[in-house]
């Protein structure tokens, strides 16, 4: 659905002015979030995941009931965003790094082998989530990275291809032409401050968004898309997916697949593609994984931490929230910083219960988070939210030019 000029500023400012005149008091309160992802699954298998592979759970969980291995399945479920254009998250269409190469990571853990596989910092191959599964089965490492993992691919039969379409090329040049900047400080430098430059004023905001309007139509981006192409400008994605399976015997697996951060510095490696981060999976336990800002996930060891919490009998909530408290503990508690990071897990054990936990509630207020489950019947779930509002992306906002 596109987005509007009006809705655009609604949001973008209520982030801005959240940081320019906090006055260090908590931007929102916490929240006890809604429990309807806490509750247990009342059989297997089952197949949880990311939101954007609700379209290709039924495929998946007809090839799991039937005996299919639990692995395939998720790969299965993670196959259909990374070979449809359209989503920008992941594999073909995803969005490019700073050069305007597309750039991929995915990792893989199959439980009742106990064997993981991963590959980073790939170009042109789009299935990087199959690729670490290649790695996994035919290699006697785990982990792959930039052209080494692609020539290895090609020589087990992955294609080279590009992977940059023309939605994604022209958001880049919106962004080359507008904010292009990854150096300078980050979140967690006492320095952070130092990066807000732009606009806090609706005033100031409006006339940035037209700036920027005017911008994405010389470069050739339709009418429809620009307000998208715009937030995504401003607000770099970590669009990601990650899928969990659980077969009736018991068994499970999980992978995790992104593009990464858009625009990132080429090199840049987030969570999605370490084993106990982006994707962990116990055969005695469970499953876990993570979308979302992959340095702070990385700092926590997210799925990982969260796995183990639930060895030690934490519910797939509390375990999920634990990993998120440690990241807000990471910034003591400053929500003048954790606006900016967002952060989602999709927790499965291995008797089937499951959580959905995210930081906030969604990337804006009228978009909540959601995980995608399977159990014998496909639907959406919100997660159970540990702050209210949404959050906003870093860096925050940069001059136009
Ligand atoms: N979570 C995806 C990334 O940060 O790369």
């Amino acid at each position: 659905m596109p987005i509007s000029r009006r809705d655009f500023l609604t949001s973008a400012l209520a982030g801005s002015v959240a940081v320019g005149l906090s006055t260090g008091t908590q931007a929102a309160q916490d929240s006890p979030g809604n429990k309807n992802t806490a509750k247990h699954a009342a059989k297997l298998p089952i197949i949880i995941s990311a939101a954007n592979g609700y379209n290709y759970l039924d495929q998946a969980y007809a090839f799991l009931s039937s005996g299919g291995d639990t692995l395939d399945a998720a790969l299965k479920v993670v196959q259909g965003p990374e070979n449809d254009p359209n989503d920008e998250s992941v594999g073909l269409g995803g969005h490019p790094n700073e050069e305007g190469v597309v750039e991929l990571d995915a990792c893989c853990m199959h439980g009742p082998t106990r064997t993981a596989g991963s590959v980073a910092g790939v170009h042109n191959i789009k299935n990087v989530s199959l690729l670490s599964n290649t790695v996994r089965l035919h290699t006697g490492h785990v982990m792959l990275v930039g052209e080494g993992a692609a020539r290895f691919g090609v020589a087990q039969g992955f294609q080279r291809e590009n992977l940059l379409t023309e939605r994604s090329r022209k958001e880049w040049l919106l962004w080359k032409e507008t904010h292009s900047d990854w150096w300078g400080p980050g979140l967690d430098s006492p320095d952070w401050r130092r990066r807000f430059s732009g606009a806090t004023t609706a005033d100031e905001w409006e006339q940035r968004i037209r700036r920027m309007e005017q911008i994405a139509a010389d470069i050739g981006i339709p009418p429809e898309l620009r307000m998208e192409a715009i937030r995504y400008v401003i607000f770099p994605p970590t669009g990601t997916i990650h899928c969990s399976a659980l077969s009736e015997k018991a068994e499970i697996s999980g992978c995790t697949t992104t593009s990464g951060l858009a625009w990132k510095i080429p090199g840049r490696v987030g969570d999605s593609p370490i084993i106990g981060a982006g994707c962990y999976t116990d055969q005695n336990v469970g499953s876990a994984g993570a979308t979302g800002n992959g340095e702070e996930n990385l700092k926590v060891a997210g799925a990982h931490t969260i796995v183990e919490n639930m060895r030690h009998g934490m519910s797939p909530l509390d375990a999920g929230m634990d990993a998120l408290k440690r990241i807000v503990r990471n910034y003591n508690g400053d929500k003048d910083r954790l606006q900016f990071v967002d952060m989602v897990y999709y927790i499965l054990r291995k008797d089937g219960a499951y959580a959905g936990v995210s930081l906030w509630e969604g990337y804006e207020t009228n978009k909540p988070h959601q995980i995608a489950v399977h159990d014998g019947t496909r639907r959406l779930e919100k997660t159970v939210n540990l702050f209210a509002g949404a959050s906003q992306s870093w860096p925050p906002v940069r001059m136009v030019r």
